[in-house]
């Protein structure tokens, strides 16, 4: 048995996006039979098996659902964290009116006021703002805050208790504001974070400020028109005095691949326009050149395996993210905020090459027209630390169709 022609347990379950325990299930019932490591007796996969998997997982199946919604009347958001506006951008195909945007770094914001000179960016740090006169003129705060950590004891947490952290200034804005509905933004990790202690810290202050957070969820963007397979955790809080329910976006059932976001098809009437783009270090490039689409670390002859992964490779997972090159029948993994990072290569399907800024911003969906300023590391920085524009605007809608209900309940008579 050649050990590289297979996927260990947890290499096909990360490939397929799917646990171990259902693809436990699959063999169990048929659906996707394991053959049996003859030393250890662990489950593994043929590669053919689990690429043959793929295509009908991720192929186009025709969808019902459309979660669009128009406001009935126009609704603001003050955008705190805004980056390079990917939420933003969400947000506005939603019909949703950006007030103001808040966001430190300076090349973030001349992005946003080279694209929309229009909206209102306030440069600055967040702990310099005071956010007062927006109470009453805008329905929605969001904010992608950076996390960080802060001590929960146990007990229910205050708003003081987390002063010094951005979720502080998130909350601390959203008291100010009051508006009647907030999104918090956050990596997937935020949930089991010092043992989703930080997530509970988080809940109770917002519920101290006067918010009821609906059941947190972790959307997954290959479910809302995304090609990449980017998670994120979604914090929604509903001001007290409302009694109305908040739905999450409905998952649609069409998976975009690179393909689709790369050349003209279904997400794009056009390939990829040329751009700039970051180089793999010699090394790095001579090592990629020996995997193939799709494939990863564990394609290389066993001694470069070693040599490349280093200590990792005696550590265990599936770690299918490294040296990874991107197949076009499949969605992007992750783009980082720099794309020749060790570990968190994405490779070209064709070319040894990071993808270019332009392919970066596709893959994040980005309208070909959004302009990135500052270098090309600052750049790619800015997309890769963005909420998909597409997975924005399904929350946009999901916004939208809360106030429609709020509003519309509140000129019922009672
Ligand atoms: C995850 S990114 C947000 C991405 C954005 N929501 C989007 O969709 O493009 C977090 C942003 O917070 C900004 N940031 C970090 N510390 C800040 C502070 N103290 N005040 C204002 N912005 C800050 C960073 O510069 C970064 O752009």
């Amino acid at each position: 048995m050649v050990i590289k022609d297979y996927y260990s347990l947890s290499e096909a379950a990360e490939i397929l996006g799917k646990s171990k325990e259902t693809l436990r299930r699959w063999d169990k019932d048929g659906k996707l039979p394991a053959v049996r490591e003859p030393m250890s007796d662990y489950r593994i996969y043929k590669k053919e098996d689990i690429n043959n998997l793929i295509k009908p997982l991720f192929d186009n199946i025709e969808d019902d659902i459309d979660n669009s919604e128009k406001p009935l009347k126009e609704y603001k958001v003050l955008e705190l964290f805004a980056g390079a506006g990917g939420l933003a951008i969400g947000l506005e195909k939603a019909g949703i009116k950006c007030a103001a945007l808040n966001e430190i770094d300076k090349w973030a914001c001349q992005t946003l006021r080279e694209n929309r000179p229009n909206w209102n960016v306030l440069e600055g740090d967040i702990k310099t703002f005071n956010f007062e006169k927006y109470n009453g003129e805008v329905d929605i705060v969001t904010g992608g805050f950076p996390c960080q950590a802060f001590s929960y004891a146990g007990k229910r947490l205050g708003l003081e208790d987390a002063r010094g952290t951005l979720f502080y200034e998130f909350a601390r804005t959203v008291k100010e504001v009051n508006p009647p509905i907030c999104i918090g933004e956050n990596v997937k990790g935020l949930r089991s974070h010092e043992k989703g202690e930080t997530l509970k810290g988080m809940l109770s202050i917002l519920d101290e400020i006067g918010y009821n957070v609906v059941p947190v969820q972790v959307l997954k963007a290959i479910n809302y028109k995304v090609p990449q397979k980017r998670e994120r955790i979604i914090l929604v809080g509903i001001r007290k005095d409302i009694d109305i329910k908040y739905e999450y976006p409905k998952p649609y059932q069409t998976i975009y691949n690179l393909s689709d976001a790369l050349k003209k098809g279904k997400l794009y009437d056009s390939n990829v326009p040329k751009s700039e783009g970051a180089k793999y270090p010699q090394h790095k490039k001579e090592v990629l050149d020996l995997v193939p689409p799709k494939g990863y670390w564990r394609d290389l002859p066993l001694d470069l395996q070693k040599e490349y992964m280093g200590k990792s490779f005696y550590l265990g997972g599936g770690k299918t993210g490294m040296a990874r090159r991107i197949g076009w029948d499949e969605p992007s993994l992750t783009l980082t905020c720099s794309p020749a990072q060790k570990q968190t290569e994405r490779c070209h399907p064709d070319e040894t090459r990071p993808f270019t800024v332009r392919e970066y911003a596709r893959i994040q969906t980005f309208p070909d027209e959004w302009k990135f300023m500052g270098s090309v590391s600052q750049q790619y920085k800015q997309i890769g630390n963005a909420v998909p524009c597409n997975l924005g605007k399904e929350i946009g809608y999901s916004i939208v169709k809360f106030l429609n209900d709020y509003y519309s309940s509140l000129s019922k008579p009672k």
